[in-house]
């Protein structure tokens, strides 16, 4: 049985791919700032088959760490994110260091950390990407350009690591419910405008993101490699 390390496994979207990959039979390392609410997220019946680990995406040493401590790796998927909602001039270098720390610089450790147990286990990336890689929205300077840098992160290491037997690709999603969203989602005219720019009118949730990332990873997509699946309802035809 091979592993999948997941960052950001607190988190929805980290839980809900923890399952699929879980239910799809991997073994699975939960790797997260909060390690116990990983696991404590996990359905009951994959327990068992999982181990959980803290992490910071923004310390080499803990990216490494975590790494080392996984047998038969096989897959990374780069979950671990922040938002923050300003705009340039509100932003500062200082919270946009952060934001390029943790989305993008993170799964640069991530990847770096994991290419030799890929390599050995002929394994492959999933990065969650998002709308805001190639969709200027405005108010989220700092997250948009770290998205950005992960999907074209996603290209350059798939075209690097071809020859390493590693397939490197991202999932794009729109919004989707989760506590990063939260906010959003409770305010009435965000949903409303929001809704009304997504064809399908809805948000995605969290087990079609988990679908897409189990697609990419496994041997169906064994011709893929380099590629940002899209999911967003259609926001982005118009
Ligand atoms: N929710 C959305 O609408 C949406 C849309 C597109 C992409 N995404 C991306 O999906 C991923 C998961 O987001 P989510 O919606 O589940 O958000 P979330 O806030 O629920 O989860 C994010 C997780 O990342 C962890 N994290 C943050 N900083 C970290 C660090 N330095 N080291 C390790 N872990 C850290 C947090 O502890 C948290 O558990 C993120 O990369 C996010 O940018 C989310």
């Amino acid at each position: 049985m091979t592993t999948a390390l997941i960052t950001g496994a607190a988190g929805a979207i980290g839980q809900a791919i923890a399952t699929a990959l879980g239910d799809a039979g991997m073994r699975l390392a939960l790797a997260d700032l909060d390690p116990d609410a990983a696991i404590a997220g996990l359905p009951a019946h994959l327990r068992g088959r999982a181990a959980a680990h803290r992490l910071d995406v923004t310390d080499d040493t803990s990216c490494a760490a975590v790494t080392a401590a996984v047998d038969d790796l096989s897959l990374l998927v780069n979950a671990a994110g922040v938002m923050v909602r300003r705009t340039a001039l509100q932003t500062g270098v200082a919270t946009f260091q952060h934001v390029l720390d943790v989305n993008l610089t993170g799964a640069y450790r991530m990847a770096r950390a994991a290419h030799p147990a890929l390599a050995t286990n002929r394994g492959s990336i999933v990065s969650i990407s998002s709308t805001h890689a190639f969709l200027a929205a405005r108010g989220s300077f700092a997250y948009g350009v770290s998205k950005a840098g992960v999907s074209h992160l996603t290209r350059l290491l798939a075209l690097e690591w071809a020859a390493d037997g590693i397939r490197v690709n991202a999932v794009a999603p729109t919004v989707v419910p989760s506590a990063m969203t939260a906010d959003v989602l409770a305010d009435p005219a965000y949903v409303d405008r929001k809704m009304a720019a997504i064809p399908l009118g809805a948000p995605v949730a969290p087990a079609h993101v988990a679908a897409a990332v189990a697609y990419l990873a496994s041997p169906a997509a064994a011709s893929t490699t380099g590629q940002i699946l899209v999911l967003d309802g259609g926001e982005s035809l118009a």
